[in-house]
């Protein structure tokens, strides 16, 4: 019969929780904490203190073994001390045990029964200091030698070596085993990671990362409510923190993902620790020893099944071995033979492509690849059957996750990322969880940030999914940003009057539009800011955005005549023609309005050399390469329309020359939304490096694009490191004037869409918000996919909440404003829905598709409704 006092948790910590004095108060904390909640009692399994395996190791390896064995023992004395203990007393023994061992008989030989049994010193010396340490703290914690508990196994095939110093447990505990191991008389007890019993009798050690998998072999045994791998970063993560600081906190997965994603990369649980819990039901935590109150990743078989990649990993150093023969197609057996060839060599084969002529395959980075000749070895061996090309070194990408073969068509975008680079081999696993590419090492560099954006921007990686994603590694590493509280909270009465008025409605704040200028107009190193009216060309927003010293930036003749219209007293000087593509007369107008023209292509220069002539423009360049929020909003490389390549400029100078245009201004824009804050720096620096060749230049604009966080998940964009990327250039190349042309960073939090709800449905297992309008008042999440808040102004407290998709009345599948929002699950005919930040690129693409009218505006001002 189980007792309540035989439900067990197992906490297990490792080198650099169990290495300082103030870890070992929070390890007593935690095991305190454990058993007082839900009558539990305690199992902790420790590792050696950091850096004392590696020394082990070495004298294993026999390297100076009375030094390092005098350094030991001076640390563990050391340590004592520093915990308020008497190291004679508490350790005299085990110290002189582990000198012992450096004079022992065996010492010489150093046979590996010799080397397991120097290997347990370190996990034998930290549990019994921890041990004494927790017991003079005044807790009850006994010490156990896990060796009594846990027995290596045998497995066919394992090398002595393996059978000794890489050794796994039996797991499936004999009867009595629960039982015995109860009626140890403390409450918590202590052991040791890493060590188990050799069936001679003997010690045999687990191999590296062993603690984890002591760990789950104790949590195996016995029927543990819980192993928690206490470690010192907050769990697993989308990607590894270093590479990809906005990762994203794993708050929970299934055994097979967590396996897959231990496998392919993250270091923070040893693979070999999940098949143990896994088999035996018990459910796993990561935690952080520092910071217990975070949430870490729970690792249990009943995690709601979310498709999705969960984690994006990269191992280097991998070898591809491509294997061409004419001779292969349906020839029986050739895939035998050279696997055969594989095997004589000791390699281990990953990932195989193979098609009618060529078989490609991976090897993982292994001792041997590096310290042998072995490669050469293989190859020659494979050229008698057929030709060989070793491609090395390549890194493979993998994403792991649930549900991968029906996510492929949300990859477009993360295909064009790996597009640009080659890719060698693509492999998808038949389990569904991980597809792999493998690149060149080389292209690998940066790679990984860009397609983790990418899986979420594309909606791959679900990051809005409740509690399977946590926060990102920045936000825990510097606290998560407080987003100010949106300006439409507090004017909810106001909008909810004007709603009463008539929806669809557009309102716009402009504070908001005023607060936005303000943060640009600061910035030393600009001299002249544009507003790209085409996000919102309101009169009211273009008169308040040039109060604020701004110039305006019109694509079409339409919008010149419209700001001229419309901001009295507009100098011409303050407005810049960027047009694409545009009529002939629009430039001969913009001329005539005495507004900067800016010209992009040669054509136009030779088919209408008097409208140019003796005249000064600027040149928009295509620096090659575009960025941005979504592939249509790239504006540069080879698949856009905009700007000169730059394997034109010179025949574009020539030609401006022979009708005497002079170019007094370079422009790029190369995207809309660009995360990266060091996106303009790098602008200027070209177009000043090219400035300085062509001679007559005097001002540079480097586009607008700046982001806008639209969605929960989305980073704030840092204005401070995007105005001291532009003090630095500027200050390298300060001759040339500095403009910008941002559009959406000013005025799209600054706007609300408000929609009344028409009807709410069930279909299928859908639940649908209708709304009075769609895609004809905001384009951007049919076009773009695009995110925006969606919230119900009329019940906005309410905490029961359901998922809806939102969707308007046009006839279009793809008329669907978001899916899967959460809103009250009240929600009824008559509601009021507010679409968050859409003041950029709403109104001003709306339409009347279906004969539906547009939707009305209003302009929130200090003075009231305008
Ligand atoms: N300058 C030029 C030459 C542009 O073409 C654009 C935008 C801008 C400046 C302003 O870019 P912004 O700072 O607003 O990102 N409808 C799309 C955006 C299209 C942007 C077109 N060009 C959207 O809703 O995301």
């Amino acid at each position: 019969m189980v007792t309540q006092a035989q439900r067990w948790v197992v906490l297990k910590f490792g080198g650099t929780s169990v290495s300082r004095r103030n870890r070992w108060d929070t390890i007593g904390r935690i095991a305190a904490g454990r058993m007082s909640d839900g009558d539990v009692r305690v199992l902790v399994v420790v590792s050696a203190l950091s850096g004392v395996t590696n020394e082990l190791l070495a004298i294993a390896n026999g390297d100076d073994v009375p030094g390092r064995l005098a350094g030991l023992i001076e640390r563990h004395r050391g340590f004592c001390v520093e915990l308020g203990l008497d190291p004679d007393a508490m350790l005299g023994e085990r110290l002189a045990a582990l000198e012992a061992l450096g004079t022992d008989a065996r010492a010489a030989g150093r046979p590996l029964a010799w080397q397991a049994d120097v290997l347990a010193q370190g996990e034998l010396m930290s549990s019994t200091i921890g041990a004494a340490y927790l017991r003079s703290q005044g807790h009850d914690f006994g010490w156990c030698d896990a060796r009594d508990w846990l027995d290596a196994i045998a497995l066919p095939n394992q090398s002595e070596w393996a059978s000794r110093l890489a050794v796994n447990c039996r797991r499936d505990a004999d009867a009595g085993f629960g039982t015995r191991f109860a009626a140890q008389p403390a409450r918590m007890l202590l052991s040791q990671g890493f060590i188990a019993r050799h069936a001679d009798g003997g010690t045999a050690v687990l191999g590296r990362g062993g603690s984890d998998t002591s760990a789950a072999c104790f949590g195996a045994l016995l029927g543990a409510e819980r192993v928690e791998i206490w470690t010192d970063v907050p769990g697993m993560f989308s990607a590894n923190p270093r590479e990809v600081p906005d990762a994203r906190l794993l708050a929970r997965l299934d055994y097979a993902e967590a396996q897959e994603i231990a496998t392919t990369g993250a270091k923070v649980l040893h693979p070999r620790s999940i098949a143990p819990c896994r088999d035996a039901g018990v459910p796993m935590a990561i935690l952080d020893t520092e910071r217990p109150e975070l949430p870490g990743t729970r690792i249990d078989a009943s995690a709601a099944t979310v498709p999705g990649v969960k984690a994006i990993s990269r191992r280097d150093g991998v070898v591809l071995v491509s294997m061409e023969s004419i001779g292969m197609w349906q020839q029986v057996g050739f895939l035998a033979d050279i696997f055969e060839r594989f095997r004589r060599h000791g390699l281990s084969v990953d990932l195989i492509g193979s098609s009618e002529t060529n078989v490609t395959i991976s090897l993982d980075p292994s001792e041997n690849l590096v310290t042998s000749n072995v490669l050469e070895a293989l190859a020659a061996d494979l050229a008698e059957v057929c030709r060989v090309k070793v491609i090395a070194p390549c890194t493979a990408i993998t994403l792991v996750g649930r549900g991968m073969r029906s996510l492929l068509h949300k990859l477009s975008d993360v295909w064009a990322t790996f597009g640009q680079e080659r890719v060698h081999l693509i492999s998808q696993s038949s389990n569904d969880l991980n597809l792999t590419f493998v690149v060149d090492e080389a292209d690998a560099e940066g790679l990984l940030p860009q397609l983790h954006a990418e899986l979420i921007r594309s909606g791959a990686m679900p990051v809005r999914a409740a509690g399977v994603f946590g926060p990102s590694w920045r936000d825990l590493a510097v606290g998560r940003p407080q987003r100010p509280a949106s300006w439409w909270v507090g004017r909810r009465d106001q909008l909810l009057a004007r709603a009463a008025v008539g929806t669809p409605r557009y309102v716009y704040d402009l504070a908001t539009v005023r607060d936005h200028a303000r943060m640009l107009t600061g910035t030393a190193a600009v001299d002249q800011c544009f507003f790209a009216i085409k996000a919102n060309p309101h009169p009211a927003i273009l008169r308040a955005i040039a109060a604020e010293g701004f110039g305006l930036e019109c694509v079409s003749l339409g919008e010149i005549e419209h700001v001229f219209a419309h901001v009295p007293g507009l100098s011409p000087r303050n407005v810049l023609f960027t047009p694409s593509f545009a009529p002939r007369r629009e430039y001969e107008a913009a001329f005539d309005h005495g507004v900067t023209v800016t010209i992009d292509n040669i054509e136009a220069l030779r088919r209408w050399p008097e409208v140019f002539r003796g005249r000064t423009a600027w040149l928009r360049l295509d620096l090659g390469h575009g960025e941005g929020h979504h592939a249509k909003v790239k504006t540069g490389g080879v698949a856009a329309k905009f700007g000169l390549p730059l394997a034109k400029v010179d025949a574009f100078l020539d030609a401006a020359r022979d009708i005497d245009l002079r170019i007094s201004g370079l422009h790029a824009h190369l995207g809309s939304g660009i995360d990266d804050a060091g996106h303009w720096h790098g602008v200027y620096a070209h177009l000043a490096g090219l400035a300085d060749m062509i001679g007559t230049v005097e001002t540079i604009d480097i586009g607008g694009g700046l982001p806008v966080p639209y969605a929960p998940e989305s980073p704030l964009f840092d204005v401070a490191l995007w105005r001291a990327g532009l003090d630095e250039i500027k200050a390298s190349y300060p001759r040339y004037r500095l403009v910008v042309e941002p559009g959406r960073y000013l005025v799209a939090e600054a706007g609300v869409l408000l929609l009344s709800v028409t009807q709410v449905v069930e279909k299928d297992g859908v639940r649908r918000v209708g709304a009075d309008a769609g895609m004809n008042a905001l384009m951007r999440p049919s076009v773009y996919d695009a995110y925006h808040g969606i919230h119900n102004l009329d019940r906005l407290d309410d905490t029961e909440l359901t998922e809806f998709d939102v969707v308007g009345p046009i006839c279009e599948s793809g008329d669907v404003l978001g899916h899967g929002r959460p809103l009250p699950a009240a929600t009824a005919e008559g509601d009021v829905l507010l679409v968050a930040d859409t003041g950029a690129y709403g109104m001003v693409m709306a339409n009347t598709y279906n004969l539906r009218a547009l939707p009305a505006e209003d302009i929130l001002d200090e003075g009231g409704i305008e």
